[in-house]
């Protein structure tokens, strides 16, 4: 019987190389305007607040094989019970920040596209933009917690409440997508189609797109002067 292709790994170096990719973005808090430090703030609440437990649970219901559903129904669970949605908006209001209008047109493509992805159902592509969201957030919260700092918030929950689980959910949920890949990867040999080129596609697909959100959170363009 042929041997499964490590996706696992191939998955992961993507990962390293969007992070790093991003990393590079990051512009040093100490040489931003207070505009631009809000202006990531209200990006990522605006992108994260309403959709990043949706996000979660349509890939529950996207994914296939019972062990990725309990991983995620895990993950759900704690968005829930833990009340994340509110606990990011009480971290950016702390450091002075509502969602503005232009945060949300901002961010506007990147999302939709995201949300066109998981509305497709695809096992593979929503288990992996879940486990590229959860292994990317590590770096992301110390970022955001330096930002709140210096706009003087005081409330740091989510930051250190997803600093913690973050790397946990990350391995979860890395286990998740191997075993929806694994499980797609039976599926295509069976019906005659190369399944290393297609996986190898939703691979690209999901993590290009929330690579695409997470770059517009953190440099969008030219911002400056939009608040005072
Ligand atoms: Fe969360």
């Amino acid at each position: 019987m042929p041997v499964t292709p490590d996706y696992r790994t191939g998955l992961e170096k993507r990962i390293d190389k969007l992070s790093r990719s991003i990393n590079v973005l990051r512009t040093d808090i100490e040489e931003m305007e207070v505009p631009e430090l809000k202006g990531i703030l209200g990006r990522y609440a605006a992108a994260f607040t309403g959709f990043f437990s949706y996000w979660v649970a349509a890939s529950k219901e996207a994914v296939k094989t019972p062990h990725a559903k309990k991983l995620l129904g895990k993950n759900l669970l704690e968005e829930i019970e833990g009340n994340h949605p509110q606990m990011l908006f009480d971290f950016v209001r702390s450091a002075g920040v509502l969602p503005e209008a232009k945060d949300f047109q901002d961010i506007d493509k990147e999302v939709r596209h995201l949300n066109k992805v998981f509305a497709s159902l695809s096992p593979v592509k929503a288990a992996i933009i879940t486990a590229v969201l959860e292994a990317t957030a590590v770096d992301d919260m110390k970022y955001l917690a330096a930002i709140a700092k210096k706009l003087g918030s005081k409330n740091f929950t989510y930051t250190t409440v997803h600093g913690e689980l973050d790397l946990e959910h990350t391995e979860e949920l890395l286990q998740a997508t191997e075993s929806e890949m694994r499980n797609r990867h039976s599926k295509l040999r069976r019906g005659g189609i190369d399944p290393e080129k297609e996986i190898k596609r939703d691979i690209a697909t999901a993590v290009s797109a929330v690579g695409r959100l997470l770059k517009k959170i953190i440099k969008p363009g030219s911002e400056i002067g939009r608040r005072g």
